[in-house]
């Protein structure tokens, strides 16, 4: 059984999004999955649902620095961090990422989110690009359709499959697939 935690010290940077998107392709694909939500402030597009024959499960953290955090960094395999990229999201980036270091071991996956010419600072990209262990990332543009699509509580990927929000989100589900040793999904 895999473990994905979707984790940030800071909320509002995707944490649900991302985790919405990465079960709702193990959903499309009928994969065996569980998912957890430990959030209970947030308003997910799933319930929380236990499949004793999982071979993987999503987790879904809430923000803050909780000693929590470090016990469930503690039994991941595979930590996906969504940011922002603007120069106030470094100091938070940090912090998580010291958490890291200190309590996981497994493969990590940056998700680089609401990118575009204007939200993503200049500061943030040459600090993060001489990161020596950030080349796993994924980029996700900004974009309205993810706001529709959750109106809706469906995907991006089913709502606006042609939208570079789709294509984007596709690429991200499928690389941490491959990370967890998934099949990937292919595109409709
Ligand atoms: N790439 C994006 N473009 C536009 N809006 C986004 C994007 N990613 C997330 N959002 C919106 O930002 C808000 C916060 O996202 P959410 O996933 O709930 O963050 P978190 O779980 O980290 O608090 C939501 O309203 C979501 O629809
Ligand atoms: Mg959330």
């Amino acid at each position: 059984m895999v473990n994905i935690l979707i984790s940030s010290v800071k909320g509002g940077v995707g944490k649900s999004t991302v985790t919405a998107e990465l079960v709702s392709s193990l959903k499309r694909t009928n994969e065996k999955y569980s998912y957890i939500d430990l959030d209970f402030q947030g308003d997910p597009m799933y319930e929380t649902s236990i499949n004793e024959n999982a071979v993987v499960t999503v987790i879904d953290t809430p923000p803050g620095m909780s000693e929590n955090l470090a016990r469930w960094q503690q039994s991941a395999d595979i930590l996906v961090i969504p940011t922002l990229m603007t120069a106030r999201d470094m100091i938070p980036l940090q912090t998580m990422r010291d958490i890291v270091k200190v309590n996981f071991t497994g493969q990590t996956l940056y998700v680089l989110n609401r990118w575009d010419r204007f939200n993503a600072s200049k500061d943030f990209v040459t600090w993060f690009n001489q990161l020596p262990d950030t080349d796993n990332r994924v980029l996700l543009p900004q974009s309205t359709v993810f706001a529709r699509a959750s109106e809706y509580q469906e995907s991006v990927v089913t709502f606006a499959k042609r939208s570079p929000a789709a294509v984007a989100v596709m690429e991200m589900v499928n690389k941490v697939r491959r990370m967890a040793g998934l099949p990937e999904e292919s595109i409709l």
